[in-house]
């Protein structure tokens, strides 16, 4: 039996003091990924690609329908969404209006004469309807929220997510005790841009979602360890 609630608690659970600086971050985020959104590609090539890859194999993409990518960062995975999906429609947003914009300029120059709509929104509080996708993918934006903030987000993303449709999940992974090491000090040098590890905890938050767990992932790429998780509503 689940231990979280879908109702977003007072306090995280997650470890009380690091959550605390987790309440006042997303306009440092947004700061900080406006500021590098020109060079983000490098990260994604180095540590995301490979996860990206699985993710999309498991989160039944097919073409012609309606996708909606929550942060797409700097677009890699958007561009894969497009490629899967090319007569169909595809969304993406991200808090960052140059990670938004930078998506949709690319994709529109690289990939011509598909639906591809970016918008820079706060993934907590999507201007989307009710069942409005057929699956939704996030790639490591979780780590960057507060725990409030993970369980607002994991509801609104099944919120519009149609019956039965899919969401693809891609967490920092946090089976190598050295390198959650080396994680958690970075992240404490800079929070509002590496987040924290939060991996263990989330599938058991997307059942108290009501989200049934179809597949669960390890990849690792440079190093870097990643979880894909993929979910049913
Ligand atoms: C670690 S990057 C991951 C980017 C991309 N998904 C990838 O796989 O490479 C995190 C992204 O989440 C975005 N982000 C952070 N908080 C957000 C929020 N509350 N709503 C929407 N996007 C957010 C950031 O602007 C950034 O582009």
């Amino acid at each position: 039996m689940s231990t979280f609630s879908a109702r977003p608690t007072a306090r995280g659970s997650l470890g009380s003091k690091v959550e605390d600086t987790f309440r006042f971050l997303p306009g440092n985020t947004r700061r900080i990924y406006d500021l590098v959104a020109e060079i983000y590609p490098l990260s994604t090539m180095l540590f995301h690609s490979d996860a990206h890859k699985v993710a999309l194999s498991l989160a039944g993409v097919a073409d012609g329908m309606r996708v909606l990518e929550v942060t797409t960062g700097s677009g890699e995975m958007f561009r894969r969404l497009l490629r899967s999906n090319p007569n169909g429609m595809t969304c993406g947003v991200d808090i960052s209006p140059n990670m938004a914009a930078r998506t949709q300029r690319v994709a529109r120059r690289r990939i011509p004469g598909v639906e591809a709509h970016c918008q820079a929104v706060d993934a907590r509080r999507m201007p989307f309807g009710d069942g409005a996708f057929d699956a939704v993918v996030c790639c490591y934006l979780l780590e960057l929220l507060g725990e409030e903030d993970i369980v607002h987000t994991l509801a609104e993303m099944r919120r519009v997510l149609r019956p039965n449709g899919r969401l693809a999940l891609v967490l920092i992974g946090q089976q190598d005790p050295a390198f959650n090491v080396w994680y958690r000090f970075i992240g404490s040098i800079a929070p509002a841009f590496l987040g924290r590890q939060v991996e263990t905890r989330i599938p058991e938050m997307m059942e108290a979602c009501e989200f049934e767990l179809e597949h669960d992932r390890q990849v690792r790429q440079t190093l870097y360890p990643s979880r894909v998780v993929v979910a049913k509503r």
